[in-house]
């Protein structure tokens, strides 16, 4: 019954969704990528297929995948891979689940230069791209659903390794599996070291590829996908960056999906500190907001609902995670990037702990070069993480004007209460930065 009701629903959703649906079919392993590949016998193949396009209406429509997905779970055959590899149940699969802006790039090298680790930063940009080209911030609850369903099935498969499915959403199309439109490969360390790329690299290819993420497109040629598929099954674990997933409660199926023994790592930040770094990065998108600073006045045309709906976002998913719901026992860790910034290699080791991994003398060696020396703000690169981290975190201080922060502040106040961040009333107190905004406050994970 519920499903037949959300399978009217997803028809009124039919722009997209056949448009998602096409790019599932076109797939060159559609059955495979509908049922996390590789797991079912083939003599499984079809039933498996059907059950999980139903999976695929419940996904696409509904925040918290339940029903249909746990006769999925229940009646799919277990696991047995004969991989020459990690088996996928045993692995541990990691999750950052961030927005732009909030230091999620820093937080992703904690993964990335991790020799065990496969990294893979923002594989869902090709996603929403494929899907929704002009609606890159769509707030409109239908499409938003339509891509979360996509999402999710695509960060199942490339947690498996399935690569392939990543294939599908990518333009121009990849010929011969071999592509060189993957978004920010050189971000990932795997991606541009041998064998995925055999140009020589400095030091084992490490810190050319942080210098500069351009030089391992330019010299490691086109991205062979089904060798990078080979790779990343060679890993013991597998992290991926977002920023398209909105909150905690959109993970869940994936979360309580006993094949993928997923962790979430949700990185927060304050929302000023967030606002402040757009405003420098996004330039055309915070135009606006670069008007209210500069004149004084706020804009009567300023799209509030860019800073909203970050508030509104971290508030249902940290509330969600501090209520400690049974589902994300064990599997959930919120982070507050001031905190890293202040104490990396401390909150660096909860993670790992909180991940049940050893810390790798190449991660903590990363963070003692990438968190001391100066503060270089006139940096070449928008994204870079080489810089003093922790100057950074508070230094929206000095860069929005009081009123702005006012706003800011008012609009987001229950979740700065939440996460422990000071209301500023005064200037004065507002550029003191002797004093931090940042209270003291613990966020364990719970087990
Ligand atoms: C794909 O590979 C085949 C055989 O190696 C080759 O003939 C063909 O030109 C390739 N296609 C493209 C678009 O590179
Ligand atoms: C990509 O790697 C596979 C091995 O995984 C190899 O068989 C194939 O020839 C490679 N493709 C290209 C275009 O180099
Ligand atoms: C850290 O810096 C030292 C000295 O510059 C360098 O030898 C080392 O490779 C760097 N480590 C990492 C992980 O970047
Ligand atoms: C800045 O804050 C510190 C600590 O709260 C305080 O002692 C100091 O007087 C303040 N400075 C100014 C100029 O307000």
């Amino acid at each position: 019954m519920q499903c037949s009701w959300k399978s009217m629903v997803l028809l009124a959703l039919a722009s997209i969704a056949i448009q998602y649906t096409a790019i599932r079919t076109f797939s060159t392993k559609p059955l495979s990528l509908l049922c996390s590949v590789g797991l079912a016998p083939t003599g499984h193949a079809v039933n498996c297929s059907l059950k999980d396009l139903t999976r695929l209406g419940q996904e696409t429509l509904q925040g918290s995948d339940q029903g249909c997905d746990d006769v999925i779970s229940h009646t799919m055959p277990s696991p047995s891979l004969s991989l020459p590899s990690h088996d996928a149940s045993k692995r541990t699969h990691i999750l950052i689940l961030a927005t732009t802006r909030s230091g999620s790039s820093f937080v992703g090298q904690l993964f990335n230069q991790h020799p065990e680790v496969f990294y893979l930063f923002e594989p869902l940009y090709h996603v929403q791209l494929a899907l929704l080209p002009r609606l890159a911030q769509s707030r409109n609850l239908a499409e938003r659903r339509v891509m979360l369903g996509a999402a999710r099935d695509l960060l199942r498969s490339l947690y498996h390794c399935h690569l392939n499915s990543l294939e599908s959403y990518i333009r121009p199309r990849p010929a011969n599996h071999s592509t060189d439109k993957l978004f920010r490969r050189g971000a990932s360390r795997s991606l541009c070291s041998p064998p995925l790329c055999e140009a020589p690299l400095g030091q084992e290819g490490q810190s050319l590829v942080l210098a500069d993420e351009g030089e391992c497109v330019k010299r490691c040629g086109p991205l062979n996908v089904s060798l990078a598929a080979d790779v990343c099954r060679a890993k013991r674990l597998v992290a991926i960056k977002t920023v398209r997933i909105p909150q905690i409660s959109d993970l869940r199926a994936l979360i309580e999906d006993p094949r993928l023994n997923l962790k979430v790592v949700q990185l927060v930040r304050d929302p000023r500190g967030i606002l402040a770094s757009r405003i420098e990065t996004f330039r055309d998108t915070y135009r606006l907001w670069r008007l209210w600073r500069a004149t004084g006045r706020r804009p009567h045309n300023l799209d509030l609902g860019q800073i909203n709906s970050v508030c509104e976002d971290f508030l249902r998913s940290v509330s969600t995670g501090l209520a400690r719901p049974a589902w994300l026992r064990g599997r959930y860790m919120l982070l507050r990037y001031e905190d890293l910034a202040r104490f990396p290699l401390q909150k660096t080791r909860q993670l790992y702990s909180f991940l049940g991994l050893v810390l790798d003398h190449s991660v903590e060696s990363w963070i003692i070069n990438n968190t001391r020396g100066s503060s270089d703000l006139s940096s070449r690169q928008k994204f870079t993480t080489v810089r003093d981290s922790a100057a950074n975190a508070e230094n929206w201080r000095v860069k929005l004007s009081f009123d702005m922060v006012v706003y800011t502040q008012t609009a987001c106040q229950p979740l700065l209460e939440l996460l422990g961040y000071k209301t500023v009333f005064h200037p004065r107190e507002l550029r003191n930065l002797s004093h931090s905004l940042v209270e003291d406050k613990m966020f364990l994970p719970f087990f």
